[in-house]
């Protein structure tokens, strides 16, 4: 099934419920909130605070990309705060499993990133153990990147490699994706559609994400 989340980093967070209402009225069935902490990548968002906020403001699952070091630290305070998924970069976890374990014991759903130089080989030991596999087509800290072509062949060879081991995992995608994008994605195999510019950068989001998750859908029924 294929899913749109918004992402809020583009969004006016001095209008944040209106704003994400407005995606959700688009067909946006997930909200994504970028977190960053200024060493793991180069940029400050947000945190358990405004989680908390967006919790009052919508049912909907709340997909925390947690772009942070010690992800560990802060797992508990996120759970509290009402998010739903967490997604922690392989890049950063040096006991993998053991976090991945940690964000399930809280009720949450756990899920691992890869940035766009990493391979997705290094998930091997941990797919049994995710909900969701995030594949960066953009190198985190930003929107409004550029799309990163090598995104591609990750996903299609994650979706080949779920089917021959009969894992369950769903594959996200984040970064540049648009109307331009989201076709060969979604043909290879993404299922959960990140997208902060192309819903929330011009125009109306809720127009926005109906236009991206139309050509979305129409790419599903083209997948070989
Ligand atoms: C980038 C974030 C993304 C970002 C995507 O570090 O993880 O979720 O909001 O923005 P767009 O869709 O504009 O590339
Ligand atoms: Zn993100």
């Amino acid at each position: 099934m294929i899913e749109l989340a918004p992402s809020i980093l583009a969004a006016d967070f001095a209008h944040l419920s209106e704003q994400v209402d407005s995606a959700v009225r688009g067909g946006g069935t997930i909200v994504h909130v970028d977190i960053m902490d200024g060493h793991f990548v180069p940029n400050l968002t947000l945190g358990p605070v405004v989680v908390r906020s967006l919790r009052k403001a919508t049912e909907l699952p709340l997909d925390c990309h947690l772009m942070i070091e010690r992800p560990d630290e802060f797992i508990p305070e996120f759970a509290e705060a009402g998010a739903d998924w967490i997604s922690v970069h392989q890049e950063v976890s040096r006991h993998l499993n053991r976090t991945l374990n940690l964000i399930r014991s809280h009720g949450m759903a756990p899920g691992v990133v890869v940035n766009p130089a990493t391979p997705i080989e290094t998930l091997s030991e941990v797919l049994d153990v995710v909900d969701h596999v995030l594949i960066m087509s953009v190198n985190p800290g930003f929107g409004g990147q550029k799309f990163i072509p090598g995104a591609v062949h990750k996903i299609r060879r994650l979706a080949e490699w779920r089917a021959q081991a009969r894992l369950h995992f769903r594959i996200q995608v984040d970064g540049g994706i648009d109307l331009e994008t989201v076709g060969e994605v979604v043909r290879a195999g993404a299922e959960i559609l990140v997208a902060g510019s192309a819903v929330f950068g011009q125009g109306d989001p809720a127009h926005n994400a109906q236009k991206l998750l139309k050509a979305a859908r129409e790419a599903a029924l083209l997948r070989v």
